[in-house]
């Protein structure tokens, strides 16, 4: 019954979201200077917003099942040895539909476009005018538009660097075909301006979809990765942002909130804390930072080392991703941190588990506060950040879980819910990743 309901009030949330869309018009405030608007990818303002649900049992599969795949396609990441650039993920893994949209401004005179933010990933591509299959028509590039759009020719370097580059016999530009999901998706590989806030990045080099066909996989908003490998957007606008940003995420309390996603070493926190940052040169777009343990009210939990240690070898360690909902811990880690939540909390029913939550709570509960402790830095996370309440406020869950067991790699994500209402810097000149606490959560 308490499931039910906390479900439904989740659903409620996604729900009213594609209603606002239908009935308010859609107003995003104005960004300015280096600093965009983060909004909900669910949110009345973006395209998915409108994707819809055949029924709420659909709904939630979906939210969960989208957190499991991401789990499994950033730990295939984490593992295999895989090309430091690809521009376009070669896709063996659905995922990652993230979770946060901002707005692009492409080609001259500039189109507006919404993209997917995802700090784990390369890849820049963009639904373009004419795409065959593509799910929205009305969010694409009109390349004919533009008079500064132009496609790579086959012997550019950067067309070396795409998955399977195609150059038939009398073609001059490079195109490329790929997986994602279960469907397969022909691109180009083009340049063209790109801005984001006020700054405007001349040549930028994207994959324009031309077609997608089979399956239902491909987002209908472009994907912007600022993930740090090589021809990401981060080396591509090096010396506009020197690889530094800084984001704060909305909370998921009201999808109709929004962040900011603050770009180039200007005007970012001075006095924040940091902890270094790792590099899997196996997987140069993930950020691993090094977490040394989980306190739970003021008692360090028990974990055993093995489960947290950083190896470039095999691409465990930390993560720190915009695109996974729910903290996932490896499991021996997640029990014991979980156990020793169970034992602190103060609540007036038994344990109950909703879908991939097994810590909940109906009724009236206190949680204990829980740190993670990284190398140099605690970040100290307050109630809005562990649990998630049903909307009637009956139901409580532990917003965190176990990593799934068939993954191939023993990878620990900080995932979005609990970096929300925070800012979180990644400086990758100075090798740091700084948390501090900021409600964000401006009303659009
Ligand atoms: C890419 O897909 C197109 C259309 O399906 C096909 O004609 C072409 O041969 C493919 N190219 C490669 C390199 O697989
Ligand atoms: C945004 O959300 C708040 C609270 O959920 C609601 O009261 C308000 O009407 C929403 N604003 C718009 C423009 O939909
Ligand atoms: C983090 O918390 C632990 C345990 O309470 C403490 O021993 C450690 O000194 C703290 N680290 C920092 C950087 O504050």
């Amino acid at each position: 019954m308490a499931m039910a309901a906390l479900l439904l009030n989740l659903l409620l949330l996604v729900v009213k979201a594609a209603a606002i869309k239908v009935a308010a018009p859609c107003a995003i405030p104005p960004d300015d200077g280096s600093t965009v608007h983060i909004l909900h990818a669910f949110g009345p303002c973006s395209p998915l917003g409108a994707v819809p649900f055949t029924s709420w049992e659909d709904t939630i599969m979906d939210l969960l099942s989208r957190d499991a795949s991401r789990l499994l396609y950033l730990s295939s990441l984490a593992a295999s040895a895989g090309r430091s650039f690809v521009p376009l993920s070669p896709g063996r893994q659905l995922l990652q539909i993230p979770n946060y949209v901002v707005r692009a401004k492409v080609g001259s005179p500039p189109q507006s476009l919404l993209v997917a933010l995802d700090n784990s990933n390369d890849a820049a591509w963009f639904p373009c005018a004419g795409c065959v299959g593509c799910p929205s028509a009305s969010s694409s590039f009109a390349t004919a538009r533009s008079s500064s759009y132009r496609p790579l020719p086959c012997g550019s370097p950067q067309c070396r660097q795409v998955p399977n580059p195609s150059c038939f016999a009398g073609a001059s530009s490079c195109a490329f075909n790929l997986t994602y999901g279960s469907s397969s998706i022909q691109a180009g590989l083009v340049q063209d301006s790109l801005a984001l806030a006020a700054d405007v990045v001349p040549f930028y080099t994207f994959g324009c979809l031309q077609k997608v066909t089979g399956g239902n996989s491909v987002p209908p908003q472009g994907l912007l990765g600022l993930g740090r490998g090589p021809l990401s957007f981060l080396s591509q606008t090096k010396s506009l942002y020197d690889s530094t940003f800084s984001y704060c995420l909305p909370s998921f309390k009201s999808l109709n909130f929004t962040g900011t996603l603050r770009l180039g070493p200007v005007g970012q926190p001075k006095h924040i804390k940091t902890t270094p940052l790792f590099s899997n040169p196996r997987r140069s777009s993930l950020y691993y930072v090094n977490m040394v343990g989980v306190r739970v009210g003021r008692k360090v939990v028990d974990i055993p080392p093995s489960a947290l240690a950083f190896d470039p070898a095999t691409g465990a360690g930390t993560i720190v991703d915009s695109g996974t909902m729910f903290t996932r811990l490896v499991t021996p880690a997640y029990n014991a941190v979980r156990d020793e939540f169970r034992r602190r909390v103060k609540a007036s029913g038994p344990v109950t588990t909703l879908g991939g939550f097994d810590t909940c709570y109906d009724g009236p509960m206190v949680a204990p506060a829980i740190t993670l402790m990284f190398a140099g830095m605690n970040v100290t996370l307050p109630p809005e950040n562990v649990m998630i309440h049903s909307t009637a406020g009956s139901v409580s869950c532990l917003a965190m879980a176990a990593s799934p067991d068939n993954t191939n790699s023993m990878i620990n994500v900080v995932a979005n819910m609990q970096q929300q209402n925070h800012r979180v810097l990644f400086d990758v000149p100075n090798g740091r990743i700084g948390f501090a606490r900021e409600p964000c959560s401006g009303v659009v």
